[in-house]
């Protein structure tokens, strides 16, 4: 098969490393990928938002796959877009419709969904400009901390966790006249807060059936400890101890089955991924958020644990086909840690020679916001810049396998965070 990846982070890295691996795979492109996708795979130099330079491509190489890693393509509707193609009407693609990608594009509309389905999440109302004063009137009554949500996509940053009153009052003030974050807070939602500990979990669907992919924990804090601002993610583990099969068959019965049966209800195309953010509030799942992708650095963490074929995979989601998949996932540990240029998530320099060691013992070298320089030189060109992943049949042995390939990986003012998979190994303790 020949494939067309789309994206240009770690997630996409990944992604390609285990498609390359399939034997099913015959070309894999990566549109614009980065320098780790080009030692495997053919970089092509076209944004994964530039619709008809997608198509052009996919019908110029016989493209067999389409497999969309982000998700701004598809909230802004690439799947439909090559649907009303008659040349590529009946293209596998992996990534649902606009209309399912909405439930990361719209927290208003997802937060409506989960309510139509009974996913259960936290309470929630939304307001618009118009509705200011009963906002506040509304956030007079709530208990604090409270929650604000732009509606709409604003780069993982339109969260606002508020302590007291008159900060929540302010921000939603902020959020709904003075457009803080554009257009993606012209609606806000204001949602109860949730305590707990959160969880990823990642589900493959063809709209009809699913596979639950392995979970993950998320480091998304940028400092020690989980303190200081928020990022993309410093890191991850596979799997999380607390997500015991109890823990997961809730998440299953409660949030799975009625998210795949709703989507299927309304008649929502959805052929891709689910990534399900939630909470383990006293033992009991509730969604904080759906995306409509894989998760960055979870992906880096949870693809080396499937054993069975990954192009399968794909082309079962794509194809409609995944109850006929057997999915098969290996008991491992997986860490990984993400590498990131000194500054982030604030403001950071660019273009630093970047040294990666020959060998590297039980772990994999991702790519996220890496380049090539003009003297052909690997330099960081991005916040998060490399994500590396130890596997390991326990989890300390896939920590020191991440490790002591970090250890031997410099440039000028690197950052990783160190206690990486520490608060989980407490647990066991
Ligand atoms: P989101 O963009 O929806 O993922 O929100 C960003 C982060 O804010 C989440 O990963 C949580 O850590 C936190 N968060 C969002 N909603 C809630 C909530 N209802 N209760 C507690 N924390 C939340
Ligand atoms: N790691 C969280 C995300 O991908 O949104």
């Amino acid at each position: 098969m020949n494939i067309l990846l789309l994206g240009s982070g770690g997630r996409e890295h990944a992604f390609a490393w285990k498609i390359v691996q399939s034997p099913a795979c015959s070309r894999l492109f990566v549109a614009p990928g980065n320098a780790g996708t080009a030692e495997i795979a053919q970089n092509v130099k076209l944004a994964a938002t530039d619709f008809p330079g997608i198509h052009q491509f996919i019908l110029r190489e016989s493209i067999d796959l389409v497999v969309v890693g982000p998700e701004e393509p598809l909230v802004k509707g690439l799947v439909d877009f090559l649907q009303s193609q008659p040349d590529t009407v009946n293209l596998p693609i992996v990534g649902p419709s606009k209309l399912g990608a909405t439930l990361e594009g719209s927290k208003d509309f997802s937060k409506r969904f989960m309510q139509r389905n009974g996913v259960p999440t936290a309470a929630y109302e939304t307001f618009t400009a118009d509705q200011i004063e009963a906002g506040l009137a509304y956030l007079e009554k709530q208990s604090l901390p409270i929650v604000l949500k732009a509606d709409g996509l604003a780069a993982g940053k339109g969260v606002l966790i508020c302590e007291n009153l008159e900060e929540a009052k302010s921000s939603l003030k902020e959020m709904l006249l003075d457009a803080k974050f554009g257009d993606a807070s012209s609606k806000v939602v204001v949602e109860e807060f949730l305590s707990g500990i959160e969880l990823s979990v990642f589900v493959a669907t063809d709209g009809k059936s699913y596979k639950i992919l392995p979970e993950a924990k998320d480091y998304k804090r940028i400092g020690e400890g989980d303190t200081g601002l928020n990022t993309g993610g410093m890191g991850a583990v596979s799997p999380v101890i607390f997500a015991d099969s109890d823990f997961m068959q809730k998440v299953e019965d409660r949030i799975v089955k009625p998210t795949i049966a709703g989507l299927e209800k309304e008649q929502i195309d959805y052929k891709g991924f689910v990534f399900i953010g939630l909470m383990n509030n006293n033992g009991n799942p509730f969604v904080i958020e759906y995306n409509v992708r894989m998760g960055d650095p979870e992906t880096e963490a949870v693809l080396p644990r499937i054993e069975s074929d990954f192009v399968g995979l794909l082309t079962a989601i794509a194809t409609g086909k995944l109850d006929q998949y057997e999915l098969k996932i290996s008991p491992n540990y997986s860490t990984t840690v993400v590498m990131v240029s000194g500054g982030y998530p604030g403001s950071y320099e660019k273009g630093f020679p970047i040294s990666l060691p020959e060998k590297t013992e039980g772990s994999v070298i991702f790519h996220a916001g890496t380049a090539t320089n003009p003297e052909g030189h690997l330099v960081n060109q991005g916040g998060r810049v490399l994500a590396i992943t130890g596997v390991g049949s326990e989890l300390q042995e896939a920590l020191d396998h991440a490790f002591s390939t970090v250890n031997q990986i410099s440039w000028e003012k690197a950052y990783f965070r160190k206690d990486i998979g520490q608060d989980i190994l407490n647990l066991t303790k």
